[in-house]
């Protein structure tokens, strides 16, 4: 036996004898490393005369292969037994409860204006936003609500400071242009005059949002939200908006009985004006909507305001009133969400405690549909 036939040997009986893949590689690195026997001994070729390479080399490249096969196929056989023992030892019980995982909740107002849309949609009316941050021409002026009109007073309506102190962009009126002071919106009336403006009339939409005022006491919070709504085609009048109202409030609470009262009223973008009623019961301490407001045991409760478009706000908008007309409408969201769901303080709507929303908010697979209802209950 050649002293190379001994080393080789040696080394396959290293290798066969590994009992993990660490073990596997100091014998890689032993024989086939850079500086491994086998290595060096393929190294040692190039100090020979030409006849003794021809004959030494086949022999190493020979003991080079072999030594390589042996460690692959040790590798492939140490892996195959990991991973048996892995699966051995691993077993998954699929009858383990899953961990619980915390999940949020829709808030009722979020859940409320996803109920709107789907009932307005049927109805053809398209969803419509506008910003928050409104100018006092879009809230106020093209409502026709001039100067003098009290709810522009300081204390009714959150006004931005006229100019940035640092004299950075301003939000004054000479910044803005010709729209006027920046604002807190007061309502959501501001989309009928961005809505026309820019898509013209005909038009049948809703404007779901957040409106701000300076108020606040238990039935009262500064940020509130509305809903607004706007008809403008050729021959609309009150009886239309008074189906529309009926309608969604007999789909909204899921009851044939809903009684709407038209009480005249005045806005100054509306001619003339009504304020919606509804009439309801008392049962349990609880209110409930359903039934004629003037019956044994019932009452009417405001939702809202509402009218026909005055003139002078199509012109605002730049549409003309000799051809066309139509309905508005404010409803306040938070409102008939706690009529609908039973919550008594509006405060606490926006108190963000999780025990509330745990307790009246909704799971998001809830989704509001008109074929599989849109009154879930949390
Ligand atoms: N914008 C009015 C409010 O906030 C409500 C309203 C809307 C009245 C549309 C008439 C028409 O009080």
């Amino acid at each position: 036996m050649t002293d190379l036939d001994t080393r080789k040997d040696e080394a396959l009986s290293a290798i066969a004898a590994a009992s993990d893949l660490a073990q596997l590689d100091e014998q890689r690195v032993a024989a086939l490393g850079k500086k491994g026997w086998v290595s060096l001994e393929l190294k040692s070729l190039g100090t020979m005369s030409p006849d003794e390479r021809q004959q030494a080399a086949p022999a190493i490249q020979a003991v080079r292969a072999e030594i390589a096969d042996a460690i692959a196929a040790k590798k492939a056989s140490l892996e195959a037994a990991a991973l048996e023992s892995q699966l051995a030892s691993e077993t998954i019980d699929l009858t383990l409860p899953a961990p619980e995982t915390p999940r949020g909740s829709i808030h009722p107002v979020s859940q409320v204006m996803d109920e709107l849309a789907e009932i307005f949609a049927d109805l053809g009316f398209a969803v419509a936003t506008g910003p928050e941050i409104e100018d006092d021409w879009h809230n106020f002026t093209a409502l026709n609500m001039d100067e003098s009109h009290p709810a522009r007073a300081m204390h009714d309506t959150f006004y931005f400071p006229d100019a940035a102190p640092d004299g950075g962009p301003a939000s004054s009126s000479e910044a803005v242009g010709q729209t006027g002071r920046m604002l807190l919106r007061t309502h959501t009336s501001p989309v009928q005059i961005r809505s026309m403006m820019q898509q013209g009339a005909p038009v049948r939409l809703i404007a779901p949002g957040r409106v701000y005022r300076s108020d606040s006491d238990a039935t009262h919070t500064p940020m509130f939200h509305q809903v607004e709504g706007l008809v403008i085609d050729r021959d609309i009048h009150l009886g239309h908006l008074k189906w529309t109202l009926e309608t969604f409030f007999r789909a909204f609470f899921e009851r044939e009985d809903i009684v709407l009262r038209l009480r005249p009223s005045y806005f100054p973008f509306t001619e003339p004006s009504v304020e919606v009623d509804v009439g309801y019961s008392n049962e349990g301490g609880r209110r409930v909507v359903g039934g004629h407001g003037d019956e044994e045991g019932h009452d009417w409760m405001e939702l809202g305001g509402s009218g026909m478009v005055n003139p002078r706000v199509l012109e605002f908008a730049g549409v003309d009133p000799g051809e066309w007309q139509g309905f508005a409408f404010g409803l306040g969201i938070d409102r008939i969400a706690m009529l609908k769901y039973g919550m008594n303080d509006l405060r606490a709507f926006f108190d963000g405690d999780p025990r509330w929303l745990r307790h009246y908010g909704f799971s998001p697979f809830d989704q509001p549909t008109l074929s599989a209802g849109v009154g879930v209950r949390p």
